[in-house]
């Protein structure tokens, strides 16, 4: 099965650094933070207006609201059609119009509004990460930030029916998450209403922002979505793979399954093969490891008992922040935890319409990110946790993947 702690078994031992780093920087965020703190009573004020007005509102706030910035809108990089952008939006924008937003400051290659290469080959979007107090960078060792290029998620199913937000689950609600979009990606002069970021969210739980009727049910308290059976003999062999069961024999029975289970394939079942609580959401697949695009840095992590570890990676996503190598402080109390290179287990409903796949977009289709999982689900560990996905399976769940609507 999966190896799920990469770089050497050093980090791979269960331990529990619950950070008081971590806790410190949550006690901090909440009390700098204007918008957590007042949020409660916003609510209250804003239902004064009529629903309908809101929600027309929260529309028009996300679909054009420029707040006085660069021009764009949240739906700049989050389209109607599918919640995100692919690199083939991006070359069909630019042809349309050379000085589309989407190419500005972060949608540029180097941040500063020069070249649009990265965005027409790959659809990232430059992030710039605060460094925790025990991570410095090795090649910039005064830096106290970080940029990062990551895919844009998709905004159907995820506001409704997730409670983490951003690949590296850093925002604590879709409000706050709306306010720093907006001063980040929008580079935003005005002043933001808060009763207009409540408003956003709420637009975002809306009819239009799920991939299925079925979804969006789920969402307004219907029954959870069902894993369909498939019709093909190819999408029946398939389904194995996604349900609940235990890893035995080929361990093909399940083997998507530890991580992508729920009601929205989106977390650990109790079957996977390490002491990881059902439900946790951050894993490797190994993505920032294999490091396709050859963006390695060295990030350099103080432990906890004052040594060093230096990791060279893209991306250490969850490790931003949680400040550690190993654990998660915020992950249910999980003893064991890798928190280097893991990012949030993405739902998996309507992922037929959203490639490129993985934080980087470094996948371009199904079919390359199953080959992916072929190496990973390889990984060395003892035979009884390989498993082996033959041309055939490869192609089952392929098809078993577009039936997820
Ligand atoms: C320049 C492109 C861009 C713009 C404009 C933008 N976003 Fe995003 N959005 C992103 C990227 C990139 C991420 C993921 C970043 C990360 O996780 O580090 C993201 C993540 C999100 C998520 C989390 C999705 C998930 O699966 O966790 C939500 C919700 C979201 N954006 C809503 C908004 C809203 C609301 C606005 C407008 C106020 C907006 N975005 C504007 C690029 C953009
Ligand atoms: C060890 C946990 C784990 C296992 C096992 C696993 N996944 Fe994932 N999956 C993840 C994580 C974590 C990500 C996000 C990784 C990243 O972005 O770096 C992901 C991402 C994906 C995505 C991309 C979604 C998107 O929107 O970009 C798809 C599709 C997917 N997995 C399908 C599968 C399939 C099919 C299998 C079985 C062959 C599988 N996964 C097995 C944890 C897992």
């Amino acid at each position: 099965m999966p190896r799920i702690c990469k770089l050497s078994t050093r980090h791979c031992r269960g331990r529990n650094l619950a950070g008081a780093a971590f806790i410190l920087a949550l006690i901090l965020s909440a009390a700098t933070s204007p918008l957590s703190a007042q949020s409660g009573s916003l609510e209250a004020s804003d239902t004064a207006d009529s629903g309908d007005r809101r929600a027309k509102d929260g529309e028009r706030l996300f679909t054009t609201e420029t707040f006085g910035g660069n021009g764009r809108t949240c739906q700049t990089c989050h389209s109607a059609q599918t919640g995100t952008i692919s690199p083939q939006d991006a070359r069909e924008r630019l042809s349309k119009d050379y000085r589309d937003s989407l190419f500005l400051f972060d949608g540029s290659d180097d941040g500063k509004g020069n070249g649009f290469s990265r965005m027409l080959d790959e659809a990232t979007i430059l992030i710039e990460i605060p460094l925790p107090p025990t991570v410095r960078m090795g090649d910039d060792p005064k830096a106290r930030s970080v940029v990062l290029a990551r895919g844009v998620p998709t905004t159907l199913n995820t506001p409704a029916l997730d409670t983490v937000f951003m690949l590296d689950g850093r925002e604590p609600d879709l409000p706050t998450q709306a306010l720093h979009a907006i001063e980040r990606h929008a580079q935003a002069t005005r002043r933001i209403p808060q009763p207009h970021l409540l408003r956003i969210a709420e637009f975002e739980k809306s009819d239009e922002f799920f991939s299925s009727p079925t979804l969006r049910r789920y969402a307004q308290g219907g029954s959870a979505p069902a894993l369909p059976f498939g019709r093909t003999i190819s999408e029946i062999r398939g389904r194995r793979f996604f349900i609940d069961a235990p890893l035995t024999g080929d361990n093909k029975t399940g083997a998507c399954a530890v991580c992508h289970s729920g009601p929205m394939l989106n977390q650990t079942n109790q079957f996977l093969p390490l002491p990881v609580p059902a439900g946790t959401r951050f894993q490797t697949v190994n993505v920032s490891e294999r490091d396709v695009r050859n963006r390695k840095r060295p990030f350099i992590f103080t432990n906890a008992d004052g040594t060093e570890t230096t990791v060279w990676t893209p991306d250490p996503g969850r490790a931003l922040i949680t400040g550690v190598i190993d654990g998660d402080p915020n992950a249910d109390g999980a003893p064991f935890f890798t928190s280097l290179n893991s990012f949030k287990i993405p739902t998996l409903w309507g992922v037929k319409n959203t490639a490129p796949y993985f934080h980087d977009n470094s996948v371009m289709s199904l079919e390359e990110l199953v080959d992916h999982y072929a190496e990973f689900l390889l990984a060395p560990l003892p035979p009884p946790f390989t498993t082996i996905l033959t041309k055939q399976d490869k192609a089952d769940i392929v098809a078993y993947l577009k039936l997820l609507n």
